[in-house]
């Protein structure tokens, strides 16, 4: 008998963990001609500011050793066009949508999600803390438990619905226990982990910056291990706490692997950008992978390498 796939995000059912996670979907239309949207989990739409963007200059992306290197400057559409285009046309295809935001004040992601507390149809808020803080000196809100607490608790304020607010926190921080602890005291009902990792690289050849900022994110399977460690120290905190876990998911193999360590819920990003399908891909492979440890349920593997330290799965003589 298939597993059952069936996951929640909060208080929301999906039919299946596997989420397009933020960034690198667009708001879902690029998918659309190679899967169907309504089989995903869900869509997290790249992250919306309150006014279009073109984004940073180029090149803004670089290959590195399995990973990709982005400083985009967070380019969108602004959310009144996302509002009017985008999640329309989400919803009339059949599919369930995270909304990730981006602001650069605190006052720009409550705007943002005042905007959305009008919105039918938003499965959840997902608040992307990676952003420069204008007010200060630009260091991202996600580095500092003050400012993303703060950020978390104006969006939950400003949101005039029980929508789930999951805050995406950055590995970049010595302690992510004490900032998850931050965003879920300030009204987080979930964590998204991890985003990218900051990361350089120089071009030997033109003796430069790889990329026109300098910096950028690392995203892809090089920051996988970084995402595991993230999620299983933030689930040994708060175990009840739903995650969304996301770094460098590539196979069924990798998902489960973010399951076994805490995430209710998995993104897929990066391996989007040369494997368009990855989405429908993984989800398969993830099937077939809980058949080999014997799991019938997604709620059965959730965190499951936490108790079972040392345990022979029941299937393991039949994994290659
Ligand atoms: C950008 C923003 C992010 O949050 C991220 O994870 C990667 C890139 C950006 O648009 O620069």
């Amino acid at each position: 008998m298939p597993a059952d796939m069936r996951s929640r995000l909060g208080p929301v059912e999906l039919p299946n963990p596997v989420l397009a996670a933020s960034g690198c979907a667009g708001a879902g239309r690029e998918l659309a001609q190679f899967i169907d949207i309504a089989r995903v989990g869900a869509i997290v739409s790249r992250s919306i500011m309150t006014e279009p963007r073109t984004g940073n200059p180029a090149p803004r992306l670089a290959e590195t050793p399995s990973g990709l290197l982005n400083s985009a400057g967070l380019p969108g559409p602004g959310i009144d066009a996302f509002l009017q285009r985008d999640l329309p046309w989400l919803l009339s295809r059949g599919g369930r949508v995270v909304v990730s935001i981006a602001g650069q004040t605190i006052r720009e992601y409550g705007a943002l999600a005042s905007r959305l507390s009008g919105a039918a149809g938003v499965s959840a808020v997902e608040i992307n803390l990676s952003c420069p803080n204008a007010e200060d000196a630009g260091r991202p809100f996600a580095l500092e438990p003050e400012a993303g607490s703060s950020v978390v608790a104006v969006v939950r304020g400003s949101l005039r619905t029980d929508v789930p607010v999951f805050a995406k926190l950055s590995p970049d921080v010595t302690d992510i226990v004490a900032m998850a602890a931050a965003c879920l005291a300030s009204g987080a009902d979930g964590l998204s982990l991890i985003n990218v990792l900051l990361a350089m690289a120089i071009d030997a050849w033109t003796t430069s910056p790889a990329l026109a900022g300098a910096y950028g994110g690392l995203s892809g399977p090089a920051i996988r291990p970084v995402a595991v460690r993230c999620i299983w120290q933030v689930r040994e905190a708060f175990p009840d706490v739903p995650i969304i876990g996301t770094g460098g998911v590539r196979t069924g193999r990798d998902a489960l692997e973010l399951l076994l360590a805490g995430a209710s819920l998995v993104g897929v990003g990066t391996a989007i950008v040369n494997d368009p399908s990855a989405c429908s891909r993984v989800l398969r492979e993830l099937e077939e992978e809980m058949a080999v440890i014997g799991a019938d349920r997604v709620a059965d593997v959730i965190g499951m390498a936490h108790g079972a330290r040392g345990r022979v799965p029941r299937g393991l003589a039949r994994r290659p």
